[in-house]
């Protein structure tokens, strides 16, 4: 059984994440969706708030479940025998800083590989930041995120106008 790890901030989910998310389900038996702390952002929601709009992005595929870990990606990676990390690649902009993540990761984990998945090209424009804002400014998100989360991420976003 090959699980693998897809960590992020999920801070919030997004329609590219779920896209490499259910790409890495159909390569591998077991993915776990991995919220874990990036000590470089100030998160707009709970480590629990993120875990659970995962869920509800993720429910309809079967090999995926949701964690969440506040530490080493590395630590959580060996402890849960996980063969790979699987992150997403979108522009050249994400490639210096994901390449020392790898690096640094596979020096403390070194039986585990990380995997790029290139995003689809609609989805080469889309993060977490600028959904944010968007939907801050009252405007319409729905393309962006998953649609089982939508009502949460405005609800939550939308007092910010
Ligand atoms: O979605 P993001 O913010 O690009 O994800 C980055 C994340 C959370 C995967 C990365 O910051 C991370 O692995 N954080 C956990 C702490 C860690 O292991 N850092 C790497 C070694 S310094």
């Amino acid at each position: 059984m090959a699980k693998v790890i897809c960590p992020g901030s999920f801070d919030p989910v997004t329609k590219g994440h779920l896209d490499i998310i259910t790409r890495a389900s159909a390569l591998f038996d077991e993915v776990v969706a991995l919220v874990v702390i990036n000590p470089q952002k100030n998160p707009s929601f709970t480590a629990q708030e993120r875990a659970d709009m995962l869920r509800k992005a993720t429910a309809h595929i079967p090999n995926v479940s949701v964690d969440s870990f506040h530490g080493l990606l590395a630590d959580y990676v060996r402890q849960s025998g996980a063969i790979a990390i699987i992150k997403g690649l979108r522009a050249m902009t994400d490639f210096e800083y994901e390449f020392q993540m790898a690096l640094i990761n596979k020096k403390l984990v070194p039986e585990a590989e990380t995997i790029f998945l290139t995003t689809t090209s609609e989805n080469m424009y889309l993060n977490s930041s600028v959904v944010k804002q968007v939907a801050s400014f009252g405007g319409n998100i729905a393309d962006f995120v998953p649609t089982e989360v939508l009502p949460d991420i405005q609800l939550r976003l939308c007092d910010k106008i």
